[in-house]
């Protein structure tokens, strides 16, 4: 960005720096909280608590949230003593902490896995930071951050990556190795970014523990495992984060209490709560979005200046249950099954649509972001052209809902919205046409949806350009693996698909197999 105001801090700097910086804080970071903690009783050293390193998250104009978790055993319950423990926090505008704005200490809790999230105010907009924490006398790696543009700000422009799916055995972070060298304003995770399964793969990065995870502690230790990756944590300490979930941080296919299989919705809500409490522990989180037992607000909008409005949803927590899939004889003859068509089922339930619709009608950007899970776009999945099959677990299996949004956009005239979206583990650009059967109708809305991280591991890859006759708004497929890397200007929005070579070994070269471009005005894609 233009007004970035250090050097590129790739990866390498930014782990090797955490050397010097740890040098720089020893002597800087001598607060009074924690002699005050170590003069009440001689509890036992914390030694090396920073394992899952550091992150920050939710970007305002103002401020950020910072985020850490004291692990010195990540993988057996942490390691922890049972009493809170002082956490000292510093924001620099350079690196080497030469000049702190923003400094405190926060307690690190055990029912919180000693986790803190510490929402730092005070900042200037649109400015890099530098932060770091400490405990006794351990400093953490230190992490850079950027605020958001002040509200309705003219800004050139805006870049950010958004990914998905990043299944721990399934594959090396490659993609997250190469992203950190990228000049981003934010990056978006849409979710799975742990799963919940026993899979051990073949990499030596099987899954701890080794079952299905269900219990608070279990939740913990595969969200450990996840952060201990070392290019994980350096995307995260890289750049400030927007995240959300997907299925897997709780169970595969959930929809709000009901499980997939069936279990009774009250033992099912009771796993969904400690799954929630364990994402909230792990991620750059507001304490807005702190859960109350089974329940938990995600959903959220992040404004970057007039150009960009970031609607974060939760297709996960308040959706009705998939549809039963029907016999092809029982289909409506639009190809829908009947119970996908009732108007009564709901993706976001009543409170987040009307936040949404709200949101899109009223907002001043130049361009209103979707930034969610499952795919929108309609998607005939019958490969026979007199036939049409729609899947259930996507927006398809809930037409009510999404019918909702795309005539609110028709009808109030809602410039520019774009979805982003992952879930399904290969790259996509849709034109959404205006309703769910007319697929050659002019567009009102694009969608990019990314490939996964690692999900489904290396595979035979099948790039597509050519139109799909039952799908003739789809303008591109392809398996690779990789993130979706956007500029939003005033005048265009260009996605870059960027893709690795490999997640089979710990490094690979990426590039950009393709980018599209939406014109400012007009809804769709086109290849550049
Ligand atoms: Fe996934």
């Amino acid at each position: 960005m233009s007004d970035r105001s250090s050097p590129h801090f790739s990866r390498r700097t930014l782990l090797g720096g955490v050397t010097g910086a740890a040098a720089l804080g020893v002597t800087a970071l001598g607060g009074s909280g924690l002699a005050a903690a170590r003069a009440s009783s001689s509890p036992p050293k914390v030694v090396d608590p920073f394992t899952l390193g550091v992150a920050s998250g939710d970007p305002l104009p103002d401020g950020v949230v910072l985020w850490t978790r004291l692990a010195p055993d990540p993988l057996n319950g942490g390691g922890m003593p049972t009493r809170p423990v002082p956490v000292q926090w510093q924001v620099a505008t350079d690196e080497r902490f030469a000049t702190i704005v923003r400094e405190g200490t926060v307690l690190a809790h055990p029912e919180s896995a000693h986790s803190v999230h510490v929402e730092v105010s005070g900042l200037q907009p649109r400015r890099e930071y530098f932060y770091r924490f400490r405990a006794e006398s351990e400093l953490s790696p230190v992490g850079r951050t950027k605020t958001a543009p002040a509200l309705g700000a003219p800004i050139d422009a805006v870049t950010f990556s958004f990914l998905s799916c990043q299944n721990f055995p399934a594959g090396y972070y490659t993609a997250y190795r190469n992203m950190v060298d990228e000049d981003l304003d934010l990056v978006i995770h849409l979710g799975d970014y742990i799963y919940e399964g026993p899979s051990q793969g073949t990499l030596g990065r099987g899954h701890l523990p080794e079952v299905e995870v269900r219990s608070l502690a279990d939740y913990r230790i595969r969200h450990a495992q996840y952060k201990t990756d070392a290019d994980l944590q350096a995307a995260h300490a890289a750049f400030p984060w927007l995240v959300t979930w997907d299925d897997h941080e709780v169970e595969n296919n959930y929809a709000d209490e009901e499980s997939d299989p069936d279990t009774p919705p009250a033992q099912f809500l009771a796993r969904r709560a400690v799954a929630y409490q364990a994402y909230y522990e792990h991620m750059p989180l507001r304490r807005s979005s702190m859960p109350t037992g089974p329940d938990m607000t995600l959903y959220r909008r992040i404004s970057y200046g007039e150009l960009v409005d970031f609607n974060v949803l939760d297709t996960r927590q308040y959706r009705s249950d998939q549809p039963r899939a029907c016999a092809p004889e029982t289909r409506d003859p639009s190809g829908y099954c009947a119970e996908a068509l009732d108007e009564g089922r709901t993706m976001l339930g009543a409170r987040q649509r009307q936040w949404l619709l709200d949101g899109l009608a009223n907002s001043p950007a130049r361009w209103k972001v979707l930034a969610q899970q499952v795919p929108f776009a309609p998607m005939d999945q019958d490969a026979d052209l007199a036939e049409r099959s729609f899947g259930g677990d996507k927006w398809d299996g809930y037409v009510a809902d999404r019918q909702r949004i795309l005539d609110l956009i028709a009808q109030r005239q809602v410039d520019n919205p774009v979805v982003i979206t992952g879930d399904v583990h290969v790259n996509r650009v849709c034109n959404v046409p205006p309703n769910f059967t007319d697929f050659d109708a002019a567009p009102v809305a694009t969608e990019f949806i990314g490939t996964s991280v690692t999900s489904g591991g290396d595979r035979t890859l099948n790039t597509r350009y050519d139109i799909d006759p039952n799908n003739p708004h789809l303008l591109f497929r392809d398996n690779h693996h990789g993130y979706v890397r956007c500029t939003l200007k005033h005048d265009q929005w260009v996605a870059d698909y960027r893709v690795v070579d490999t997640v089979e070994a710990p490094t690979s070269p990426i590039h950009t197999l393709a980018s599209f471009a939406v014109d400012s005005g007009k809804a769709g894609a086109h290849r550049t």
